[in-house]
């Protein structure tokens, strides 16, 4: 039988500057008011000029290293939609400054769903012969935000997490159990970044300047993100034979969509792990950086039946499940 893929290291970092919404309300016509009944998003961190995805990624990726007690890996796989360039891919870099060696390492773009793509993909690779993958989420979408869309500013913060996994047994605490991933690319307008593919360039004609802004519809994303997740997770449960999930870690996009999912689960609101309050959707980073931050306030004990929940662009959405194993977590730095 081939090895079972199991979390063995958790880390997580943020930038140091943060705003709040008393401060995103001087410069766009919004309130903390609106954003937090609409969103539960109180402060993101956002990165400083010259700062970028892959010095978050290192400085979680180290963090997942030492939370694991190993300096090792077999492979980097890096989740994120803004890599530091176009080409080449960002984790060859992070995994040369992380003093890995000539590991594979190769990014995964997946966008809000990325992490758990990644974690799919680094079981994967397990199950084939790999001893341990280094698996990071990290993006900083404040860099390719529309500077006057009240709306995305509103949600993204920039951030990093990562962890360690190793190959041990399907009975141990930390080993995935299960995994739902899937894609509708006919919703691939609903966020997106127009301009800067191939598909704009190739027309020879330079795009308008906000075409190289992220742009998100969000009513829709909304709808399909509830129906997604709550297909995907409950799909999850089932496979792996469980008959109720104690604690959903999903993708901080809005604790309206959470409320939503951990209904359909049947959770508590105290199940329902939320720190969008204080990070805001951080995209690839968004599920690890969760994770820290309740292993670390003491709301994921060892042992729980922990679910994992992403839902992104693409569309894209992916689900997985895992006993949560005990592991000594640093908090990510917060600079409140
Ligand atoms: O991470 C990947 C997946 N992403 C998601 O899951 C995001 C899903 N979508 C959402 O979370 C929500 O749709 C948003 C938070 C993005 C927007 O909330 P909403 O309740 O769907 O608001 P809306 O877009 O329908 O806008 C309602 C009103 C509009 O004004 P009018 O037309 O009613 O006068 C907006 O212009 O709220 C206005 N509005 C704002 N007002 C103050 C939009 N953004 C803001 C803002 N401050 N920041």
């Amino acid at each position: 039988m081939s090895p079972a893929a199991v979390v063995s290291g958790l880390g997580a970092w943020l930038p140091e500057r943060t705003v709040d919404n008393h401060q995103l309300s001087t410069v766009l016509d919004t309130s903390d008011e609106w954003i937090r009944t609409r969103t539960g998003i109180g402060l993101r961190h956002i990165v400083a000029p010259g700062e970028s995805t892959s010095d978050l990624a290192v400085a979680a990726g180290r963090r997942a290293l030492e939370s694991a007690g190993t300096t090792r890996v077999s492979a980097v796989v890096l989740a994120t939609s803004t890599p530091d360039h176009s080409c080449p891919a960002t984790a060859p870099d992070v995994a040369s400054r992380l003093g890995l060696g000539g590991i594979a390492a190769f990014d995964v773009a997946a966008v809000c769903t990325g992490f758990v793509y990644a974690l799919r993909v680094g079981a994967g690779l397990i199950a084939t012969g790999a001893d341990s993958v280094l698996v990071i989420g990290a993006d900083t979408f404040s860099t390719i935000l529309d500077p006057e869309d009240r709306t995305t500013r509103a949600i993204f913060g920039d951030g990093a997490g990562a962890v360690v996994l190793r190959a041990g047994a399907a009975d141990e605490p930390g080993a995935l159990l299960g995994f739902d991933l899937g894609s509708d690319g006919t919703g691939a307008d609903l966020i997106t970044v127009p301009a800067g593919g191939s598909r704009q360039r190739s027309t020879g004609v330079p795009a308008a300047e906000r075409e190289h802004y992220f742009a998100m519809a969000g009513k829709p994303v909304f709808r399909h993100a509830v129906l997604r997740m709550s297909e995907s997770t409950l799909a999850v449960r089932s496979a792996v034979g469980w008959t109720g999930v104690d604690r959903l870690v999903a993708h901080q996009a809005n604790a309206r969509i959470l409320a939503a999912v951990g209904e359909q689960l049947a959770l508590t609101e105290e199940q329902v792990v939320l720190n969008l309050d204080r990070v805001g959707n951080t995209v690839a980073a968004s599920i690890p950086l969760a994770l820290a931050d309740a292993v670390v306030d003491g709301v994921l004990p060892p042992g729980a039946r922990t679910m994992l929940c992403g839902f992104g662009g693409g569309l894209t959405w992916g689900s997985a499940a895992l006993l949560w194993p005990d592991l000594a977590v640093q908090a990510p730095p917060r600079h409140r």
